[in-house]
């Protein structure tokens, strides 16, 4: 079924620079229904990422409880200064060093010699707890007579106590070199001073060994420290030393952060995706996701290196995570490895004879999770206390499978899979396959990743009107912005607005989308990588950027059928496109000369690379100025931009000659903050040419390829949002760049309630005055509801010190009439709840 076009704007205009207040019409007819909505459509993708769950939703509270933080990431060797892949290709570090890892010692363990006490801490590997653990910490005390010897860990940049909190200590101990005892346990700030009464353990044996105490807080403090002291002298060793808040969710042993659970559970996901994401993939074929490393006890499970920077304590592992999912009323979707590792670290493919393994983890995965308690796995899963399957029915077969080594290795999975559970769904990732490669492939549903600036978002309103609805139904499993526009910690009011329009389109096309999750989910403050979160915490507290309630205001009022909503909006022209420009290449070397950018006879910019070559800003690539020409001598992705974001309406003109490598030429101009066009000249392998915004088309590709050795002519006009593109004199394109909207409306119904749900987000710095005329409905209540999300400044957003800086607002709406005139503010999503009457 084709959607009915309900978001249909009539003037066009953009979201940034000085708009008039806009004068709209928001014309509704409830008689006119689209297709169903799944009642599960929004949900979470939760990937231990930016450390999301180890040092975030897990509760642990001591970090390297393992001791195996010294371990080299798997797959990996030291070369140059660098964690290499075994391969020694230099392109993906591990990040070992990031967070503060290293090789010989113990990593966020330290130790406290006080007064005269004498005594050391080692690694040690020797008559290991289990051999999934194999290291583990020996104590060496010399002399604890005056003063204080043991070892220290201040958890995850620092643990969080309550006055009156109590925490739950385990860990595991054995002793040697007649050492009698006690330890004592107990959690101090950076001074020394105690915040809880220690704990005394006694009764350390020579076999290892599980103690556990119960520690309570006197002060509050947000970054304390665990210490445990040796009152003897002697040997001991520790292992799996854990602490965990008493109070988890759902209060589960070995369970989760109450906070941070329960704002994920305030969005009231439909479902979870889980737990990858590139952690599924890994970055070598050792490091990927393997969910039988992470069951049963703690101490049986293998630990292994994240693509995230970070060792995965897997003690959030498949059963909690399914445990999680039941907690929240979601369902279950998970993704596993299918063989190649991620294409954006160092692309790896287990070689097909070697495929078993892979195959059998997706079959026993489904039966850990779903089996009965009498197959081998279900019994593992009623053992670990849940006889009951947690009925599993989504499975994702890879994550952003990105080379032709995929598809053969998918369709192993895949057809196995499909012969033996025929009625699960599965879900092909389909962000960086091509379709021509999955030939005889099939799936149940395919997931789609846009990462992207709010222009992007606001221009692809429309992105799935003309899908081709013979085509499996579709997943947008990781949606969010990520141009410098969304602000440092991203999620900030435009991004939220901008990923706001883009539901519309995804809620008005529920025939085709049938789920979508926002990306990454979580951040630890001091613990993230380059990416941002929707939720963040630190220690004690924990904040959602606006993003995270504009998403759950649309969880909140999905209706259960759009209806046909058109918007008349009277508002300014579309700016012309505007911005620097920038010459580069993708796996190619090339070189660029008599760089010139003019406008209306004037010229802005010549070349001259003896002189003003410092002005330009490379990214990425190996640049170098030689003769007159500007060099980019890697097979590699290289950019340089240089010129003033205020730019428009000019003519670019300028050589270029490839030297080697893959492809040809990419020109970029427009280029202002995170946003930027190119033209990719001999792209997609040096077949095709095109024009793309944020590197999704304008215009069509055409085919064309790029010789080698060959000066080559390049001009590029723009005026207005027209743009030409001429390689060696010849028209290659002559496309318009769309302009994004800055209104946006779409109304449906809940068919429960009978409430007609309004949207409206407006993406500007003045009201919009409209007119709204309902028609197919009898009439509505009184008294409605009215729920505005908004600020000041696009560029607001939340913290962890100003968690409801923007906040949504609920208050009653009195309207009656079918007709009504509402002024939506600047900066906002309103949404409006009109009751049956
Ligand atoms: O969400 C962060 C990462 O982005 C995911 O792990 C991956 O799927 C994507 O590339």
């Amino acid at each position: 079924m084709k959607p009915i076009r309900s978001l249909v704007v009539i003037c066009l205009l953009t979201w940034a620079g000085p708009l008039a207040a806009g004068t709209a019409t928001i014309n509704i007819d409830a008689a006119k229904p689209g297709p169903r909505t799944n009642p599960r459509m929004y949900g979470i993708f939760l990937e231990n990422l930016n450390h999301a769950v180890d040092g975030g939703l897990y509760a642990e509270l001591i970090q390297n409880r393992g001791f195996e933080d010294a371990k080299p990431p798997e797959g990996f060797i030291y070369h140059n200064g660098r964690w290499v892949d075994s391969l020694g290709r230099n392109a993906y570090d591990a990040g070992f060093a990031r967070f503060g890892y290293f090789t010989n010692g113990l990593p966020f363990w330290s130790l406290i010699k006080e007064g005269d006490a004498q005594g050391s801490m080692h690694l040690d590997m020797s008559d290991p707890l289990t051999p999934e653990t194999p290291r583990s910490c020996r104590l060496e005390i010399d002399n604890p007579a005056s003063g204080r010897l043991g070892i220290a860990n201040r958890g995850f940049w620092g643990i969080g106590v309550k006055n009156g909190e109590k925490f739950t200590l385990s860990f595991w101990a054995r002793c040697a070199d007649g050492f009698k005892g006690p330890l004592t346990a107990t959690l101090e700030d950076d001074e020394g001073n105690a915040l809880c009464k220690p704990v005394s353990v006694k009764g350390i044996t020579a076999q290892w060994k599980q103690f556990k105490a119960t520690l309570t807080g006197r002060k509050d403090n947000s970054s304390a420290r665990f210490v445990l002291t040796a009152g003897a002298k002697g040997t001991v060793w520790f292992d799996m030393v854990s602490l965990f808040p008493a109070n988890t969710f759902k209060n589960r042993p070995n369970g989760l952060r109450a906070d941070i659970a329960q704002m994920i559970a305030g969005l009231k996901p439909g479902f979870v995706r889980f737990p990858g994401g590139c952690v599924i993939e890994g970055g070598t074929v050792p490091t990927a996701y393997n969910w039988k490393n992470t069951i049963g006890p703690l101490p049986d499970r293998t630990e292994i290196w994240g693509p995230w920077n970070y060792r995965e304590t897997y003690g959030m592992g498949f059963y909690e995570t399914l445990q999680f999912c039941e907690d929240l009323g979601a369902k279950p979707l998970y993704v596993g490895f299918a063989g190649e590792t991620c294409m954006f670290r160092n692309v790896e493919d287990v070689p097909l004879p070697e495929m078993g393994w892979v195959e059998t983890n997706f079959l026993d995965a489904i039966q850990y999770a779903n089996g009965s308690p009498s197959t081998a796995w279900g019994k593992l899963r009623a053992k670990a206390g849940h006889p009951k399957p947690f009925g599993l029915k989504m499975v994702e077969v890879g994550n952003e499978g990105g080379t032709r080594g995929f598809p053969p290795r998918y369709d192993l999975v895949h057809s196995l899979l499909k012969t033996n559970y025929p009625d699960l769904t599965y879900i092909n990732d389909y962000s960086f396959l091509r379709r021509e490669w999955m030939q005889g492939q099939t799936s149940d549903m395919e997931d789609n990743h846009f990462y992207n600036s709010p222009e992007w978002f606001m221009n692809n309103v429309h992105l799935y009107d003309q899908r081709d609805r013979k085509l499996p139904p579709v997943y947008d499993g990781e949606v969010a912005v990520t141009s410098g526009g969304g602000g440092p910690d991203k999620g900030n009011l435009i991004a939220a607005l901008a990923e706001g329009a883009f539901l519309m389109g995804l809620e008005r096309n529920a025939d085709v989308v049938k789920m979508v999750s926002y990306a990454p989910l979580l951040a630890n403050i001091h613990g993230r990588t380059d990416w941002h979160g929707m939720i963040y915490f630190d220690s004690t507290r924990v904040s959602g950027t606006v993003s995270y309630y504009l998403w759950k205001l649309f969880g909140e009022n999905r209706p259960d059928y759009t209806v046909q909503t058109d918007v008349a909006l009277q508002a300014d022209k579309a700016p012309a496109i505007t911005g620097a420009i920038g010459v580069g290449t993708w796996n190619t070397a090339a070189e660029f000369k008599d760089i010139r950018v003019e406008q209306d006879g004037k010229t802005l910019y010549a070349s001259d690379f003896s002189t003003n070559r410092a002005a330009w800003q490379e990214d990425g690539g190996n640049w170098s100025v030689s003769d007159t020409a500007y060099r980019q001598s890697d097979d590699a992705v290289g950019l340089s931009y240089f010129g003033d974001e205020n730019w428009h309406d000019y003519t670019l003109t300028l050589k270029a000659r490839k030297l080697h490598g893959a492809e040809g030429f990419l020109v970029m101009f427009g280029h202002k903050g995170g946003d930027k066009y190119w033209w990719n000249i001999g792209g997609w392998g040096d077949q095709e040419h095109a024009v793309e915004f944020n590197q999704t088309p304008v215009g069509e590709h055409v085919p064309g390829h790029i010789e080698p050795d060959r000066w080559y002519d390049i001009k590029i006009e723009l005026s207005d949002r027209h743009i030409r593109c001429y390689l060696d004199g010849r028209l290659i394109h002559d496309v318009t760049a769309a302009s994004a909207d800055h209104f946006f409306a779409s109304a449906g119904r809940d068919a429960t309630t009978g409430d007609l749900i309004i949207k409206a987000i407006n993406v500007s710095p003045d009201p919009v005055n409209a007119m709204v005329n309902v028609s197919g409905v009898a009439g509505f209540a009184p008294q409605g509801q009215l729920t505005v999300l908004t600020s000041g400044r696009l560029t607001d957003n939340n913290s962890i010190a100003k968690p409801a800086n923007v906040a949504p607002v609920t208050t009653r709406l009195m309207i009656s009439d079918l007709k009504f005139a509402h002024d939506f503010p600047a900066n906002s999503l309103t949404v409006l709840r009109l009751k049956k009457k």
